[in-house]
């Protein structure tokens, strides 16, 4: 049997993390991941740049049904702290688009680094390897004695637990439910798991008229829900065959509860029925021509098909009515998606362990000490941009720094 301070499952972003700064921190550390690859989800992320944070990160950028609980740990270690450490290994990167910062080169230089600082705290490595079974410290645990793990490489003790199993997206490359299972046969709460950051999905009937704008890409402004749970973003919104993505759609799905509509205005920035109305006292273009010259053509067209509108109708000729209409329905497209893309196709999880049988200065089980839950397991998932990354570095670093 092989004893250890403590033994981290999963080896991916705040698996790794945890590992590294506990050992440097003179712990013996046990990381154990069932996948032949570790990390897989750092390097595919952010199409293998990996926007591994955002230079602005606040409790505001997360959904959880406890909202302040990401709060302490998000500022005590910052997405700052993770770039001065980026640095130190001399990886270079860049800021994309709102505050977002991705490698220049690739995410196998944030893995490398991430495995350099578990290297440094002499954690040892065991993958792939599976855990059957664990045992809980007896009540009371006054000898000490940890808990007792079956390995597939055997019979292991350790003082702490940290868990760091991920989310339920892609299984395909080693996503699974353990570490929810294992939560919930403790005795903990799990807020029901969805795919989110995820492409929205319709009925086929409902979005044939669209299918045919499949590629095409533009600004919007997208929301849904009321009060707390109420999500607006202005992002790009891209059609599918199947229905929407894009980085609007992504964000937006994160809040998106079934049954519930999208509202989206397809000309941001605009006063479209003034710009229609200008139109046709200014203007002898045709009404095809004059929306043409504020969206794509083919998004033109599909509108002015929906309205049965025709497109070569002078502008001084336009119906009043109408035009407010075609405004209208632009700007305020209300539709309901049936679904999403599901776990196949989401970059994260929203739900998991519910925050409020937690420690959020520590990540530790209010119900088993010596327990610990963090990354994407636990109830707390960011934003589009590198916050859910952030919130891996955070949790796992709350968690090594108290041990
Ligand atoms: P993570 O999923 O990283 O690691 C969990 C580990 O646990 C895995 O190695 C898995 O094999 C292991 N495991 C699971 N079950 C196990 C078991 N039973 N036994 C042993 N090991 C087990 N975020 C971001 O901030 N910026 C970005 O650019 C992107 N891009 C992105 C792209 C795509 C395609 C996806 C799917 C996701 C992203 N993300 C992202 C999200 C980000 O990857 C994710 O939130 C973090 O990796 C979560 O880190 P964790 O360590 O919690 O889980």
């Amino acid at each position: 049997m092989q004893i250890f301070d403590l033994v981290i499952i999963g080896a991916g972003a705040a698996g790794l993390f945890c590992a590294g700064l506990a050992g440097q921190r003179g712990q013996r550390v046990l990381l154990i991941d069932h996948s032949e690859r570790l990390a897989e989800k750092i390097r595919i992320s952010g199409g293998g740049r990996c926007n591994f944070t955002n230079r602005d990160v606040g409790p505001a950028n997360f959904l959880s049904e406890n909202p302040a609980y990401c709060r302490s740990a998000l500022a005590r270690y910052s997405s700052q702290d993770f770039v001065a450490l980026v640095q130190k290994h001399g990886i270079r990167f860049h800021e994309k688009h709102k505050g977002q910062l991705f490698c220049d080169d690739s995410s196998e230089q944030i893995i490398q680094m991430l495995l350099a600082e578990c290297d440094a705290g002499g954690v040892q490595r065991w993958q792939p390897s599976t855990v059957a079974d664990v045992q809980t410290p007896p009540e009371g645990d006054s000898e000490g004695a940890g808990f007792t793990l079956e390995t597939s490489r055997g019979v292991v003790k350790t003082k702490a637990l940290v868990v760091a199993t991920g989310g339920l997206s892609i299984p395909k490359i080693g996503a699974s439910d353990w570490g929810l299972r294992l939560a919930k046969r403790l005795g903990h709460n799990i807020i029901e798991p969805r795919a989110a950051l995820v492409p929205l999905t319709f009925d086929a009937d409902a979005w044939a008229p669209f299918s045919a704008l499949s590629g095409l890409s533009l600004p919007v402004i997208v929301s849904t829900g009321k009060g707390k749970a109420r999500g607006r973003f202005l992002e790009d919104l891209l059609f599918t065959h199947r229905g929407l993505s894009g980085p609007a759609i992504l964000q937006i799905s994160s809040y998106w509860q079934e049954g519930e509509n999208l509202q989206i205005d397809l000309a941001p920035d605009l006063d479209l029925v003034a710009k229609l109305m200008e139109a046709k006292s200014d203007s002898r273009r045709q009404l095809g021509n004059e929306l043409a010259s504020l969206f794509p053509q083919r998004l033109a067209q599909a509108w002015l098909d929906r309205l049965g509108l025709s497109g070569s109708r002078p502008m001084p000729e336009c119906k009043d009515r109408d035009l407010q209409s075609l405004a209208g329905q632009l700007q305020g497209w209300q539709l309901t998606p049936n679904g999403s893309e599901g776990w196949r196709k989401a970059e994260v999880m929203r739900g998991g362990v519910d925050t409020r049988q937690l420690n959020s200065q520590n990540m530790q089980s209010k119900r088993v000490p010596g327990l610990y839950f963090i990354g994407e397991v636990v109830d707390v998932t960011g934003w589009l941009g590198g916050y859910n990354f952030q919130w891996a570095w955070s949790s796992a670093a709350a968690c090594a720094r108290s041990l």
